[in-house]
């Protein structure tokens, strides 16, 4: 059996191909998917969650946990331009021949689980082998270490999508998306000291698919995800056109989930990592510390991604996507 991890997510368009990716990878075993307030509202996370299990039918199905509603009282940038209203590209627009949804509401589980309770309860099961995937805000494993550190130390290893270090930020100048969402969280994580590895803009920025490739991607995979990978990407890739002139989409989160299979996929450094948790321009902004001194005063706290072998990467994400169940 592969690596169990526990996948903390926001979806969010990139944060879908990165389930798909997790799922048809044999090197990973999803114990649980814990949702957060990102893209989207926790609530409609989760429902977007629960639909891509009902089209995926992994089995045995993973633990679907909810993160706080109250930290969904904050006031949250909404990526709607880039990930819907709905998160999930707008599927909602979607019909069939007879007028019914392409998409209906996915049914949520009868009893949501509380995600903090979900790390809790799996790092108890077991102990040093649990691996967490973070692919949005780092609202719920900061909640977790603030109730009990103790029960979070078990965590073999932390892979998060954020940051941005030598390149400028995507919902600021300097922040990133994840980060800036919730700066106090990152704060708290990076200063658990847990073995952690950041994946940030500057290696997801470079790894992304052109619009082309999507629509032959999507003719190849089998139904329903091929149709659901193109439904899904339609809004992001025209926003990307509109924003950065080219008709593409960025994996972000993907790139993550294939750090979390194959660490060789990237070069990364041990640095140590701030966050700006002060309102102001600069606020969620990280800094790393990369000058080439021996004596810096503070340790590394994190491993972070510098540079990605980016066509590796991307055929590496086509060829399990496309990838039958078997
Ligand atoms: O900045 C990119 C990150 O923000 C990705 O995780 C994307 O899904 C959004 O949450
Ligand atoms: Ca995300």
């Amino acid at each position: 059996m592969g690596k169990r991890v526990i996948i903390d997510t926001d979806p969010g368009v990139d944060d879908a191909l990165a389930l798909l990716l997790a799922f048809k990878s044999y090197e990973l075993h999803v114990e649980a998917i814990t949702t957060v307030n990102g893209n989207v509202a926790v609530d409609q996370a989760t429902r977007n969650a629960a639909l891509l299990l009902e089209l995926l039918d992994p089995s045995p199905r993973p633990i679907l946990a909810m993160g706080s509603v109250r930290a969904a009282r904050k006031r949250p940038i909404r990526t709607q331009s880039v990930h819907g209203p709905d998160g999930l590209g707008g599927l909602y627009r979607f019909k069939n021949r007879d007028g019914s949804p392409r998409y209906p509401d996915a049914t949520l589980p009868v009893q949501i689980f509380d995600a903090t309770e979900v790390f809790f309860d799996l790092l108890k099961r077991y102990p040093d082998e649990m691996s967490l995937i973070m692919l949005g805000p780092l609202t719920n494993l900061a909640e977790a270490l603030k109730k009990d550190p103790r029960r979070v130390k078990g965590l073999r290893e932390v892979v998060i999508m954020g940051g941005a270090i030598g390149v400028p930020g995507n919902i600021t100048p300097g922040a990133e998306f994840n980060i800036f969402m919730d700066p106090q969280a990152a704060h708290r994580v990076f200063h658990s000291g847990l073995p952690m590895t950041l994946v940030p803009l500057d290696v997801t920025e470079r790894v992304c698919l052109e619009s082309e490739e999507i629509k032959a991607l999507a003719r190849i995979m089998e139904e329903p995800l091929g149709g659901f990978v193109r439904d899904i990407t339609g809004r992001s890739i025209a926003y990307t056109r509109e924003a950065r002139g080219m008709s593409a989409i960025y994996l972000h989160d993907p790139l993550a989930v294939g750090v979390a299979i194959d660490p060789t996929m990237v070069k990364s450094a041990d640095l140590h990592v701030e966050v700006e948790t002060s309102r102001g321009i600069t606020y969620g902004m990280i800094i790393a510390d990369t000058r080439a001194i021996s004596n810096s005063l503070k340790p590394p706290n994190l491993d972070v991604a510098l540079e990605v072998e980016s066509e590796l990467f991307l055929t590496f994400f086509k060829e399990r996507l496309c990838q039958r169940s078997w």
